[in-house]
């Protein structure tokens, strides 16, 4: 699969495809005004304008006039004035904003009333989003005879008309063309400075609303994170007093009531006369064997479920009398050190520091092939330290470091005891290189 295909790539190239869509979508709806800076454009078409001696207007799509600059005094003075003169006028306009409507990319108007208009379109990110038309001028001449004519014709003062015309620029058709288009230029690089501005604001925008919704995403993960770790801590709360409470049932009910058997059968055993059958005898002994099975079975049951030397002892006795019997089962030999802190842990802490050590010493025995475990106290009531180290094949404990995403519970419910008694356990392992697991309080 090549990079370009990779998730993460498909992830950026759908996010800016977004910003893009979005920007597109509202550039379809944006008017040319609301791209420029309409003060900043009538300051240019009114430099133009004087620079020229050409007048110019730009005129939204709907026909709203934006900017206008330099309107030559026959149109406002006479043709403006004259309702016949002015209809004319207007015939123009629609001529030309007509031709722009139908795509034209430039187009050229003599009116009836002898002047020429001309007007092109602006066009911003390919879409036509208003015209700018330029004139009223002349192409060629004039022909004073038939504007004197129209002078008369519409009762205008013939001298001051004339002398108007004769301030209307000539402009050969070729450069009128040029200018006109170098006018609908300038307006579009407005106008595109004004797009750019929208689109670094949609895609600002669309950041910021990711960053919301990110936000959003991770409280709430972040809330369920903490939710499932009071739930956990609950449950291994609750877990450890039901353990409690089995071998306190255990020890109190069951093996007082086997101890009270053992002793009857003791009594009726010695009660028997000399002649009873041996039969009987043989089965009475066979009873108390079995009994006594069952007595140590129901003691080991309930230490295990819950050793009694934690509570009376404390941790560090009640780890050198669990590590005396995993040695015996696996052969690992468990080596103490440090000291016995002498002072009483929390019961939390204890019983957290001794099923930390439970685990570690199961993995050991499970994974490690280690022929050495050591186990390590040291510190004060205020500060304490508890190691566990072998001397096994290790691993490679790289996933760690990615969010503690282990293949099973172990490891996690070790770290989530630390925590939950207010320490921390860091684990160090490298495979040939052993497994060390240390718990800080
Ligand atoms: N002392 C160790 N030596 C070698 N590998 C170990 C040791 N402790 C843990 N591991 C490795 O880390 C993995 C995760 O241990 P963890 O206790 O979390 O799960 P598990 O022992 O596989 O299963 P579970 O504890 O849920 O029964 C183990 O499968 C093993 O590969
Ligand atoms: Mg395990």
């Amino acid at each position: 699969m090549s990079a370009a295909f990779s998730i993460d790539n498909v992830h950026v190239v759908t996010r800016a495809d977004s910003a893009l869509r979005q920007s597109m979508s509202i550039i379809s709806r944006i008017k040319y005004s609301d791209l420029i800076d309409v003060l900043k454009l009538q300051v240019l078409m009114d430099s133009f304008s004087e620079a020229l001696g050409i007048a110019n207007a730009v005129l939204d799509v709907d026909g709203t006039v934006i900017v206008h600059a330099g309107w030559q005094d026959v149109c406002v003075g006479f043709h403006r004035v004259n309702a016949e003169t002015c209809r004319r006028c207007v015939e123009s306009d629609t001529s030309l904003a007509e031709s722009m409507m139908r795509g034209a990319p430039y187009a050229i108007y003599q009116c009836h009333n002898g002047l020429v208009d001309a007007a092109a379109p602006i066009i911003v990110a390919d879409k036509h989003v208003a015209n700018i038309f330029t004139g009223q001028l002349l192409t060629e001449p004039p022909d004073i005879e038939v504007f004197r004519r129209q002078a008369r014709q519409y009762g205008f003062d013939e001298e001051s008309y004339l002398d108007a015309i004769s301030r209307v620029p000539i402009v050969p058709k070729e450069r009128l063309e040029s200018i006109t288009r170098l006018y609908a230029q300038l307006a579009a690089m407005l106008a595109d400075n004004g797009l750019d501005r929208i689109k670094e604001l949609v895609a600002r925008e669309q950041l910021e609303k990711e960053v919301r919704e990110r936000k959003i995403a991770e409280s709430s993960a972040l809330d369920f994170a903490t939710r499932l770790q009071v739930m956990t801590r609950r449950h291994a709360g609750a877990h450890e007093s039901e353990r409690r409470r089995l071998a306190r049932d255990i020890h109190d009910r069951v093996s007082s009531n086997l101890t009270a058997i053992g002793l009857g059968l003791g009594l009726i055993e010695s009660q028997l006369p000399g002649d009873a059958a041996a039969s009987i005898r043989d089965r009475l002994s066979i009873t108390r064997e079995v009994l006594k099975d069952t007595m140590q079975t129901a003691r080991e049951i309930s230490h295990d479920l819950h050793p009694a030397v934690l509570e009376y002892g404390g941790v560090y006795p009640a780890l050198e009398d669990y590590a005396r019997k995993y040695s015996g089962q696996t052969g690992i030999v468990v080596e103490m050190t440090g000291k016995d802190l002498g002072i009483r842990l929390s019961p939390d802490a204890e019983i957290a520091l001794y099923r930390i050590a439970q685990e570690a010493l199961t993995n050991c025995a499970k994974h490690a092939d280690a022929r050495t475990v050591t186990i390590e106290f040291n510190g004060d009531a205020e500060h304490a330290l508890f190691v566990i180290s072998d001397d096994g094949i290790g691993f490679d404990s790289t996933w760690l470091s990615n969010g503690w995403d282990t293949p099973g519970l172990g490891l996690l419910s070790m770290r989530e005891r630390a925590e939950a008694i207010g320490g921390t356990l860091t684990l160090d392992s490298a495979p040939g290189l052993g497994t060390r697991i240390m718990v800080e309080i």
